[in-house]
């Protein structure tokens, strides 16, 4: 898998990609990851990337030659025009954006699947339109609030996508069972010690019966998705035994 990220702030991810799973996935050779600093594309003299808006108002609009010729160098302009002429993606040329769609699970998936993705990290008021009318194909935002810039957005898409790699977690029912990855939120977890500052453990996780702890996480899960985030639900891929178990919580909680 492969990541190019164009950004102003190319020191931003240092420490994050040098710690922990991403950095072992690079190291392990799954994973590359390239950052192109997009000042270095800007054509003037004095490397300027943002502009004052036409119309007014505040801010800055990152300019869209430093974004383009960082984009073309990157993936080549052949590619970059082709796939906008088509509508075929062949690389994901991603804007980081809190005007984007919002990323899921289900986009991680997407982009693993394309084997190389290209994140650009928009910063100030946003990015001129124009780039995403001639190259962008996927406008993103990791959420309803407004960060400074797309750097932390692309962070946590690397980290989701990385987690996705065949052979970056040595244990993949972890990715199996991980919040999202059914559809639904995770179920609780518990470690030793069995006693802990007066809490317990649910004495069914003690009774070494598989399938009822299996049953168990399941139920936890369906119950924290309907209290914490009802909306999933209704992608979620759920057997009859999860429909039956969800109509007695509702009937419960309308009693
Ligand atoms: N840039 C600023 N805020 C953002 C967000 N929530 N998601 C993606 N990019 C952003």
């Amino acid at each position: 898998m492969h990541f190019d990220i164009l950004t102003l702030f190319p020191g931003l991810f240092d420490c994050v990609f040098e710690e922990s799973i991403v950095r072992r996935a690079v190291d392990a050779g799954l994973v590359s990851i390239a950052i192109h600093n997009i000042r270095d594309y800007a054509l003037d003299k004095h490397h300027v990337t943002d502009d004052t808006p036409y119309g007014g108002g505040g801010g800055m609009v990152m300019k869209p030659e430093p974004i383009l010729g960082a984009l073309e160098a990157v993936v080549g302009a052949e590619l970059v025009a082709r796939q906008k002429a088509t509508g075929n993606v062949e690389v994901p040329i991603v804007l980081l954006t809190p005007a984007g769609r919002l990323f899921r699970q289900e986009i991680a998936r997407q982009y693993e699947r394309h084997g190389r993705v290209v994140l650009i990290c928009g910063r100030y008021e946003g990015v001129d339109e124009r780039v995403s009318a001639l190259a962008v194909t996927d406008e993103i935002s990791i959420g309803d609030y407004v960060l400074s810039g797309g750097e932390i957005p692309a962070m946590a898409i690397v980290e989701a996508v990385t987690r996705l790699v065949p052979g970056v977690l040595g244990d993949m029912r972890a990715v199996i069972e991980d919040s999202h990855a059914s559809g639904l939120l995770e179920y609780p977890h518990y470690t030793r010690p069995a006693e802990f500052r007066g809490l317990g453990v649910p004495p069914i996780l003690l009774s070494g019966d598989h399938a009822r702890v299996a049953r168990w996480r399941r139920e936890q899960a369906l119950r924290r998705t309907l209290e914490r985030r009802p909306d999933l639900l209704e992608g979620a891929d759920l057997s009859d035994a999860d429909r039956r178990f969800l109509a007695r919580l509702r009937a419960e909680r309308s009693e």
